[in-house]
């Protein structure tokens, strides 16, 4: 039986009440999530007896293949919170478009950015996947929500957060007053405080990056990789790699350890730098995350969180973890006068 008897639920509306404006409209959509994540987690845990492997046939809007639990997974979360009447839209990885609310259900004032399934590629080897959200406020005034309130700079999130469903499934999550964890009491069906206020460590001895792609890396990447390899008992030098291929679980693993998580953009043709994860509902949620556990995340010339969105599926380099590991990336960067890219525009 858990030890700790605070819900997530519990939790979220006791952050809640610390704010004097609030209306407890954000602990009703966090909810609404968590009971999303419990059916998806359900269907995860079922694997091979549950009809949830193999692919669609179709492709999403940045070209992944779409597998049927990321339709699941999205199906579920949709249904979920269209109708609570918290949101004014949705923004997914799997639709081009923002996802309006239908017209029989109040609006809210939030509009919520989600990768539904992230680390699809790891369904059928029964590897940690996860769910990522983000949780803006919304600028319009009324109505449908508009695009101006989805492509809003990650310093502006409400709230951000993760499902792990891993060898047990968690929602960790931040509203911007720290970071904490919860894990699925499965008899229960309810999400527990496991890891109260989870603080990143300053400087880690893990790197995670897709190591095969170092022919495309740009060469502050490179020669920053080289050096965490390079031999150096002051600095616990050489660093160890570690890397899952599925955001959500290298990142968790990141937050509680400490060390570096990189996607670096593909720079074969230099002119043209095409980064892979998307900044609504990957980049921007974690670098909340893991700012407000006291690490840090750059594109390597910007803050992330200082990044402005131009369209709903941009993508950005990332380079997140301890704050001391990302503050060498940085000096790498500079030493090697890397000019600012405009990722985010050219990213399609
Ligand atoms: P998704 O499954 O939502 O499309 O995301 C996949 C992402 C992310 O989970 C992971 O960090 C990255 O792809 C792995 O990419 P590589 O296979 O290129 O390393
Ligand atoms: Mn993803
Ligand atoms: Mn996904």
């Amino acid at each position: 039986m858990p030890t700790s008897m605070i819900t997530v639920q519990r939790h979220i509306l006791e952050q809640e009440r610390a704010n004097p404006h609030a209306t407890g409209e954000l602990t009703g959509l966090l909810w609404d999530l968590t009971i999303a994540a419990k059916v998806i987690s359900h269907q995860v845990n079922r694997g091979g007896l549950a009809d949830i492997f193999g692919g669609t046939g179709e492709a999403n809007v940045t070209g992944d293949l779409v597998r049927r639990l990321d339709r699941i997974a999205q199906d579920t979360i949709y249904r979920a919170m269209d109708h609570g009447g918290h949101l004014c839209a949705m923004v997914s990885e799997e639709s081009p478009d923002m996802i309006p609310i239908p017209a029989k259900f109040p609006k809210g004032p939030y509009v919520l950015l989600y990768d539904p399934l992230d680390g699809s590629s790891n369904i059928e080897a029964n590897v940690s996947i996860g769910t990522i959200f983000s949780v803006h406020r919304r600028i319009s005034t009324s109505g449908d929500g508009t695009q101006g309130d989805c492509l809003q700079k990650g310093s502006k999130q409400i709230a951000a957060g993760y499902f792990l469903y891993g060898s047990s499934t968690m929602i960790v999550y931040t509203t911007g007053q720290g970071v904490y964890g919860f894990t699925l009491e499965p008899s229960i069906g309810e999400f527990f405080l496991s890891h109260e206020r989870i603080l990143t460590p300053p400087k880690g001895k893990y790197y995670s990056i897709n190591e095969g792609n170092v022919g495309a890396w740009d060469e502050p990447t490179r020669r920053y990789i080289e050096y965490l390899k390079q031999k150096d008992a002051a600095s616990d030098r050489p660093y160890s790699l570690r890397y899952i291929g599925s955001l959500v679980a290298d990142f968790h693993r990141t937050l509680l350890y400490g060390g570096v998580f990189l996607y670096p953009a593909d720079c074969s043709n230099p002119q043209k730098p095409k980064p892979k994860l998307r900044l609504l509902y990957e980049v921007a949620p974690m670098a909340f995350i893991m700012n407000q556990a006291g690490g840090a995340a750059t594109t390597g010339t910007q803050n992330v969180l200082d990044v402005q969105p131009s369209s709903l599926h941009d993508r950005v380099p990332i380079v997140m973890g301890s704050k001391q590991d990302v503050a060498v990336y940085e000096k790498f960067c500079v030493d090697s006068k890397r000019a600012p890219a405009n990722f985010a525009s050219d990213a399609h």
